[in-house]
């Protein structure tokens, strides 16, 4: 299972349909992709006082198990002043830092203008790294005028496959040779 994890709260978001587009790859590969709106299943601010010991069935661990189960995971966000959204922060610090150890992890980012999305997905490799995981060479830095059918589209679906390809070629935690 690949753990897309949505960080937009927007309603009609563009970062939501480029992260169904990386599914739709992944699908045809016969890989799940589970997407997390996180705007509705994990809106609580990080308890710090839980991080050590969540209560069972609270966001933390739910988040936690999610990550524990996936053989790989994508984070995609908005741009938001040159970086990242607060509501996927927020979610990435519930999660201790070996919870994506050995897994590679796509990087999103949708941003209104020419600029900033690159950035976010740079900021997030650092976050990626502090918490175990490979992030993808590929990222997919993107604009909603990248979803105009033609060669925007068709760049931006490039991009996708690549990325898709990419988290595809890692070996799943079950078929890798024990250490
Ligand atoms: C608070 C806020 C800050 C933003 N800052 C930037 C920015 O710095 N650079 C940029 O390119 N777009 C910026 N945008 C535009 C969004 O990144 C853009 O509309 C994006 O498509 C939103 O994705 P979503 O529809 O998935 O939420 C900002 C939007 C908001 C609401």
């Amino acid at each position: 299972m690949i753990l897309g994890i949505l960080g937009s709260a927007a309603k009609d978001s563009v970062t939501r349909e480029i992260l169904l587009r990386a599914g739709e790859r992944v699908a045809r590969a016969k890989t799940r992709l589970h997407l997390v709106d996180l705007a509705v299943e994990f809106p609580e601010p990080h308890r710090l006082a839980e991080y050590d010991d969540p209560p069972p069935g609270s966001q933390t661990a739910r988040l936690r198990a999610l990550a524990a189960r996936c053989d790989a995971a994508v984070l995609a966000t908005p741009v938001y002043h040159g970086s990242y959204s607060a509501l996927l922060k927020n979610a990435l610090d519930h999660l201790t830092g070996d919870a994506l150890t050995g897994r590679p992890v796509g990087l999103i980012a949708a941003g209104g203008g020419p600029r900033g999305a690159g950035t976010a997905c740079d900021q997030l490799r650092t976050v990626v790294r502090a918490l175990g995981g490979w992030a993808a060479p590929t990222h997919v830095a993107t604009t909603a005028a990248d979803l105009v059918p033609g060669p925007p589209l068709d760049f931006l679906d490039a991009r996708l496959d690549a990325l898709a390809a990419e988290l595809l070629s890692f070996p799943r935690p079950s078929r890798r040779p024990p250490p």
